[in-house]
């Protein structure tokens, strides 16, 4: 290990290589800049003269007259002897281009040496504790990310089982509603046969209970009508979605017409407001159709009689068309506002207007407006009426 700070480029020797003088050996090999050129002793055998031999210094037995007396590229001496004539003897001779220390000031930079030598030390096993740390911390980062993966990895596959138990549980369901089409549109078709007089005539209580379950009959027909279309929206793709340029003008106009009998009934007024350009959009024009029929049906059974409906087409700023239902019926709760859309939901209110609901229309123009990738909004406020909304992509 060498200490790092920088040392004035010197050519030292050391005279005594006791204890001591190799300990200063020992320190100033670690040092960059400070070339030890000669070492003197006496006694051969010492470690640190064992040592400079070992690794290519000068090793010197006699001082007198020697080159530590005569190099004068030499500029430091350290006099590791501790004996006064050897410092003096040195002091006269090399004096005017060489600094002598002393036993008592080589002990001094021995110690300083020394000290930042075992903080260095310090320092290097600081480094290596934190790089280990920092080894240890990495493994257990890679080993809790090891495991999270595997826990995404389980539950990815447990999504998917999902996924299929719920596929496989609408296509059981599908089947189920399917089958009961067809004995409901037998009974319903019994009733009306027995109401037109076909298995005698009926007395007047037992014709109003016929009447009433060909009435039930209907209604779970079209029940079991939008279960079907809803089940089959939701298992639809969209990249499967045919698609056409189309008028929307023209089919929210064909929409009104279809339920003239229903608006008309309850005495309301449909207005238009869609100005003179056509708003052309691609979209399917059966699944717009169904979408807008959902939201005027609902402005008319959730409005009482004669009250206005606004069916607004326009262009934004932004270069969207949309088209807005607006109706001044029993509106929605804020609280209710936010399960509008999900299947069978229907507010107490909605119930106490029109019994005949199966709360999945809503349901339904959601999942086509999703197909068309566009946004279905609703603005309400309870006893004012409500705005349906649909921005269609640009
Ligand atoms: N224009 C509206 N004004 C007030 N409430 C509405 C309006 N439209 C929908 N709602 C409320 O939202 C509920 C869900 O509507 P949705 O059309 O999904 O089902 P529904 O009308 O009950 O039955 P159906 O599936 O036969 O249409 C309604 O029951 C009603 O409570
Ligand atoms: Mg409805």
């Amino acid at each position: 290990m060498s200490i790092q700070q920088s040392f004035p480029h010197s050519s030292i020797a050391i005279v005594g290589m006791g204890k001591g003088g190799t300990s200063i050996l020992k320190l100033l090999l670690q040092i960059t800049g400070a070339t030890v050129k000669y070492i003197c002793d006496t006694n051969p055998k010492t470690e640190g003269m064992i040592l400079g031999s070992r690794i290519g210094i000068t090793c010197l037995t006699e001082l007198k007259g020697s080159d530590v007396v005569r190099d004068r590229s030499l500029n430091l001496i350290f006099e590791a002897t501790g004996k006064k004539d050897i410092f003096e003897y040195l002091q006269e001779e090399v004096a005017t281009y060489c600094t002598v220390i002393g036993a008592v000031g080589a002990r001094v930079i021995y110690y300083l040496l020394d000290g930042q030598q075992k903080i260095t030390e310090e320092l290097q096993q600081c480094k290596l504790i934190l790089s280990e740390k920092v080894m240890e911390r990495t493994e257990e980062l890679e080993k809790s990310n090891l495991e999270l993966q595997r826990q995404i990895n389980d539950y990815q596959e447990l999504n998917k089982k999902l996924h299929q138990i719920n596929e496989e549980k609408t296509k059981y369901l599908v089947n189920a509603t399917h089958q009961l089409k067809a004995p409901f549109a037998a009974i319903q078709s019994y009733t009306e046969l027995l109401l037109d007089g076909y298995a005698d005539t009926f007395s007047e209580k037992a014709e109003s209970i016929l009447r009433k379950m060909k009435d039930r009959c209907i209604l779970l027909s079209s029940s079991i009508k939008e279960m079907l279309e809803l089940a089959n929206l939701n298992s639809f793709l969209e990249e499967n979605l045919q698609t056409d340029t189309e008028n929307l003008d023209t089919i929210l106009q064909k929409v009104v017409d279809s339920l003239h009998p229903l608006i008309k009934r309850k005495h309301m007024i449909v207005t238009f407001h869609s100005g003179k350009r056509p708003h052309i959009i691609r979209c399917n024009k059966k699944q717009i159709e169904a979408l807008a029929q959902i939201l005027l049906e609902n402005a008319v059974n959730y409005s009482d009689p004669g009250m206005p409906i606004d069916i607004l087409i326009k262009k934004d700023k932004g270069g969207r068309i949309l088209f807005s239902v607006s109706d001044k019926g029993i509106g929605i709760d804020k609280k209710n506002l936010q399960n509008i859309f999900k299947e069978y939901f229907r507010t107490n209110r909605g119930v106490q207007k029109s019994y005949n609901g199966s709360g999945l229309g809503l349901a339904i123009a959601k999942r086509i407006a999703e197909l068309h990738r566009s946004d279905i909004s609703v603005d309400s406020i309870s006893g004012e009426g409500s705005v349906f909304k649909i921005e269609f992509p640009k």
